[in-house]
């Protein structure tokens, strides 16, 4: 049976702009694109990356777009921090929900983060323990749950054992991330059967890029096993720098479209949304591409 809610997550001022070639992206356009996502209802956002600038140049300004948001009650913004320094200047910054990122590919951790799988998660226990004494909640990333780009195949297993490694360490919620979105939704199916197994289903999230264009069909694969929670970007934005070829994240437009669709409400207005990707990817010098965006949109 489907959730009769679905928590939406909206990734594009990280995930989306993250990858984004060429110029950098004016911070003043950051906290626009992040004020529009929380005026259109979007409750969750993450809007920033602490990581290294000499590793990704486009999250450099994480800091000033953190303090240059205004800020809307019941919205939570929250920033990537892959270690203590990344977490420092989260805190610094006001940020009051943080994540840390690991991956169940061994290739995918050292081009992604620098270390192996065993050192990530020992990297991110002084993260979680210093977060809990700020009181800011922690969300853990699980990347290449349904293949990576070096390793290919990801089995099931190792993404049960990374997830319930960062369920135990205190993270809320696990977001299970097809990183370059080569996933099909029988074996998105059976990997949330796995995971499931090891993290209760109301503590996953679902985080599908959609390069090969099965991200919507996945995402309704693993809603009828119970996950809850769907990360989304507006305007299908995204990518990830270390993996080659993996376009945007599944759009939200799309994704509240199928919602609407299947009865469930969310609160967010879809038209919003579909003018702030307009907008987002004009500044981009491109067109959404969300198929519904194309469909509905004025742009
Ligand atoms: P490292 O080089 O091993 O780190 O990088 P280090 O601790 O040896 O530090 C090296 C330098 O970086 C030092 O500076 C540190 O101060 C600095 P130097 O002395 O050379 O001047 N540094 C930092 N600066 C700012 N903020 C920090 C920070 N940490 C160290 N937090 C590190 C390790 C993790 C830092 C690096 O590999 C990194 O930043 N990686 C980020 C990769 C990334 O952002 N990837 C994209 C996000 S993940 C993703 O997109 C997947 C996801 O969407 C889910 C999915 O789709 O699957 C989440
Ligand atoms: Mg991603």
């Amino acid at each position: 049976a489907l959730p009769t809610a679905i928590k939406l997550f909206e990734m594009a001022p990280r995930d989306g702009l993250q990858n984004e070639p060429g110029t950098l992206v004016p911070t003043a356009t950051k906290i626009e694109l992040i004020e529009r996502l929380a005026n259109a209802g979007l409750t969750h956002i993450e809007a920033a990356s602490f990581v290294s600038p000499k590793w990704v140049p486009q999250m450099g300004d994480a800091s000033e777009v953190m303090h240059g948001i205004a800020r809307k009650p019941g919205v939570v913004y929250s920033a990537l921090t892959p270690n203590l320094k990344g977490l420092e200047g989260a805190l610094a910054a006001g940020v009051e929900e943080v994540a840390v990122f690991g991956a169940a590919s061994e290739a995918f951790s050292q081009k992604n983060i620098n270390c192996s799988i065993a050192e990530s998660l020992a990297r991110f226990e002084p993260v979680l323990v210093r977060a809990n004494e700020a009181g800011v909640r922690v969300r853990g990333y699980v990347s290449c749950v349904l293949g990576c780009p070096y390793e290919g195949d990801i089995s099931p297993q190792k993404v049960a054992e990374v997830a319930k490694a960062l369920y135990e360490m205190g993270c809320y919620e696990i977001s299970l991330g097809d990183t370059i979105g080569v996933g099909t939704p029988l074996a998105a199916k059976r990997m949330i059967e796995t995971a499931r197994q090891q993290v209760p289903i109301e503590h996953l999230a679902a985080h599908f890029h959609d390069t090969y264009g099965m991200a919507l069909a996945n995402l309704y694969a693993v809603m009828e096993e119970g996950v809850g929670v769907i990360d989304a970007a507006t305007a299908g934005l995204g990518g990830c720098p270390y993996a080659k070829g993996a376009s945007g994240n599944v759009a939200t437009e799309d994704v509240l479209y199928l919602l609407e669709g299947l009865g469930i409400n969310t609160g967010i207005d879809l038209q919003a949304v579909i003018d702030t990707g307009v907008w987002i990817t004009q500044q981009l010098g491109r067109k959404p591409s969300s198929k519904v965006a194309l469909a509905k949109g004025t742009g």
